[in-house]
């Protein structure tokens, strides 16, 4: 059985659920909101039936429903509005995940996977981590899959380029400090300095962009998050990107940042790939902005 459940039944954490019921037998929706995840729920099970699929949709006000699964998707909390920043969104959200993680503090010799979305998602993973107190590969951010996703989209769009190079990975902070593989980029496509600046540009103001235009993000989210799921399910020891729990690796400690993992059953395993030295001091950059965040919310001395 491949059972999945999502805290937080708002526009991402259905639009991952919509993405995932050809891949699951089994999705637990869930939110404190009274009947919101009962509603879709059944929603969700109209299409799944009318896809002539087997998955079971469940909804419920009741989060100890969803333990002993294989994944559990934390998109519960607040989103931002496009003039506001991820980072804006730590003092509404850090309440909200400290109290989802400490339910499953007690799942800590467990083997459920934990995929966090609510942002700021780098400074979240990280206090989700240390709140559950599970293994730090059991947990991770998705963050370089959907920036990956819009790097993709800008190439297709602006310079007619279908990345099908799995090995370019957006890294780095879910955020400002987002890093694109200019050097692989310009190897293979010749674009200039002044075109992957644009371009670095437009990926990290992608997901303001479309919230400017339409209010929210949800179907690139949503669809980022099934492929990470995809990945654990499959357990082909994919390399992915995402935000995880560094412990020493691209030499940083002790801190959440988006870098290569090898994805599968039993997590997500850091991968220290051979970086650029700009790469690796970008990442150290990003890493530090975070760990000023953590330090000021007392997660880090
Ligand atoms: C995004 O970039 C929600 O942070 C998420 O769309």
């Amino acid at each position: 059985m491949k059972r999945v459940g999502i805290v937080g039944s708002g526009k991402v954490g259905c639009s991952a659920a919509l993405f995932l019921l050809p891949q699951v037998d089994e999705i637990i929706l869930y939110d404190i909101v009274p009947s919101l995840p009962m509603g879709e729920a059944l929603d969700l099970q109209n299409a799944a039936d009318a896809l002539d699929l087997s998955t079971e949709v469940k909804g419920t006000n009741d989060i100890s429903l969803l333990k002993g699964l294989d994944v559990v998707i934390v998109t519960a909390g607040f989103g931002r509005t496009a003039d506001m920043s991820r980072m804006d969104l730590l003092n509404k959200n850090l309440p909200i995940i400290e109290g989802i993680a400490k339910e499953y503090a007690t799942d800590k010799n467990g083997e459920t996977l934990f995929i966090i979305v609510t942002n700021p998602v780098d400074v979240l993973t990280y206090v989700f981590w240390k709140k559950s107190g599970v293994e730090r590969q059991r947990v991770a951010g998705l963050s370089g899959v959907l920036d990956t996703s819009r790097l993709k989209t800008i190439l297709r769009i602006e310079k007619k380029i279908k990345l099908k190079d799995t090995s370019l990975f957006v890294l780095g902070e879910h955020g400002d400090n987002m890093i694109i593989p200019k050097e692989k980029l310009q190897k293979k496509y010749g674009l200039s300095n002044a075109e992957l600046e644009s371009i670095r540009e437009q990926t990290t103001k992608a997901a303001a962009r479309i919230i400017g235009m339409k209010g929210a993000t949800v179907y690139g989210p949503g669809a980022a998050i099934a492929r990470m799921v995809k990945a654990i399910l499959a357990d082909k020891g994919e390399v992915l990107p995402a935000s995880a729990v560094l412990d020493g690796e691209y030499g940083i400690r002790d801190v959440c940042i988006g870098v290569p993992v090898r994805v599968g059953r039993k997590g997500f395993k850091v991968v220290e790939e051979k970086l650029s030295d700009e790469e690796v001091f970008m990442l150290k950059k990003a890493a530090e902005s975070i760990v000023i965040v953590l330090e000021q919310i007392g997660y880090r001395k």
